[in-house]
C-alpha cells in the first residue's frame, strides 16, 4: 500500500463511465492499476460496488489467480485497518464467488447456469482435446463412408481432383481445415455459406470479377516478375567472357515469351493467357 501512482496510472484508476483501453509494456503496472481500480470501485464511499458484481476476465488461469490474490490481499489489508467495516467484511466473503476468471472459465460459468436456454443436457462436461480428436475422427469416418456409398458425382469428382493415390487423407485434411477455420468464426455455418458464394457465378464476366481470380492474376504477376528477372540474369551469365553463349538464343526466346504473356495479362486477355502452354 501507499504506492505513489503516476499521473497516467491515477487517471486509469479514477476514470468512470466510459470504456478504457490500457496498453503498456510488461511490468509497467497494468495489473497493479487494474487491481487498484477494482478496489477503488468496491471502496467507493458514495457508490460502493460488491466484488461479485464485477466481471474480471484474463487470458490465463495464472493471471486470474494472481488477480484474485492481489484483490483479496488488498481487501484483507483494508479490513485490518477498518475491522468494523461491514461492507469490507462482506467483500472478503464475496470474493470467493467473484467472477475473476479466464475467458473460458466465464463461458463455462454461463453455460453451467443457463444450459436450459441452449437446450443442453445439464450433465454435460467439457471434453479433453484428445477425446475431441477421437470423436472428430469417428465422425469423419462415418461422413466419408456415407459419401462414398451415395457416390454423388460431385463428391466423386472432388476425390478425383484432390485425393492422390489410394488414400483420401487430402480430403480429410481439407475438411478438417475448413472445419477449424469455420469454427473460429462466431457463425460457422454462415461463414461456410459465404465462402461458397464466391464460387457461385453465372457468367464469365462475373467469374472474372471474383476475388480468387484477382488473386490468380496477382500470383501470375509475381511469377512473371521472377521469371523475367531470372532469365535476365541467366542471359548476363551467358554473355560473360567465356560464358555459355550458346544458351542465349533460347533465353531470348523465353524472355519474349514472358513478355507476350505479360502483354496479354495487361490487356486482360483472359482466354489467351489461359491458352498459353505450360512454360
Ligand atoms: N507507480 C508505481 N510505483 C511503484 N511500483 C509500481 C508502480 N506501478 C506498478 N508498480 C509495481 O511494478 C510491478 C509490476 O507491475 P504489474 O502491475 O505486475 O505490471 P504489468 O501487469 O503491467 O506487467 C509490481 O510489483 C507493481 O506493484
Ligand atoms: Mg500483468
Amino acid at each position: 500500500m501507499g504506492m505513489k501512482w503516476t499521473e497516467e496510472q491515477s487517471k486509469v484508476i479514477t476514470l468512470r463511465d466510459r470504456n478504457i483501453l490500457v496498453s503498456a509494456a510488461a511490468g509497467s503496472g497494468k495489473t497493479a492499476v487494474l487491481v487498484q481500480r477494482i478496489l477503488s470501485k468496491i471502496m467507493d464511499p458514495d457508490r460502493p460496488v460488491d466484488i461479485d458484481r464485477l466481471l474480471i476476465m484474463t487470458f490465463t488461469r495464472a493471471a486470474a489467480g494472481e488477480m484474485k490474490e492481489r484483490i483479496s490481499n488488498s481487501i484483507d489489508q483494508a479490513l485490518y485497518e477498518n475491522p468494523d467495516n461491514e461492507h469490507l467484511q462482506r467483500q472478503a466473503a464475496l470474493i470467493h464467488n467473484a467472477q475473476i476468471t479466464t475467458i473460458d472459465g466465464f463461458c463455462s460459468y454461463i453455460i453451467r447456469n443457463y444450459f436450459h436456454m441452449v437446450e443442453l443436457d445439464p450433465g454435460y462436461r467439457t471434453a479433453e482435446e484428445g477425446e475431441l480428436k477421437l470423436l472428430q475422427e469417428d465422425v469423419m469416418k462415418d461422413l466419408l463412408e456415407e459419401a462414398y456409398e451415395k457416390a454423388d458425382p460431385k463428391f466423386l469428382s472432388l476425390v478425383e481432383c484432390y485425393a492422390s493415390g489410394k488414400s483420401d487423407d487430402e480430403i480429410r485434411d481439407m475438411v478438417y481445415k475448413l472445419y477449424q477455420a469455420a469454427m473460429s468464426h462466431p457463425y460457422p455455418e454462415e461463414w461456410l455459406e459465404e465462402c461458397m458464394e464466391v464460387y457461385r457465378v453465372q457468367t464469365i464476366e462475373e467469374l472474372r470479377e471474383t476475388s480468387w481470380i484477382q488473386l490468380l492474376w496477382e500470383t501470375l504477376d509475381e511469377k512473371l516478375d521472377q521469371a523475367e528477372a531470372l532469365t535476365e540474369s541467366a542471359r548476363k551469365i551467358c554473355n560473360e567472357p567465356d560464358g555459355p553463349y550458346f544458351y542465349d538464343e533460347a533465353l531470348v526466346d523465353d524472355l519474349n515469351f514472358w513478355r507476350e504473356v505479360r502483354r496479354c495479362r495487361e490487356n486482360k486477355d483472359y482466354d489467351k493467357v489461359a491458352d498459353f502452354p505450360d512454360a
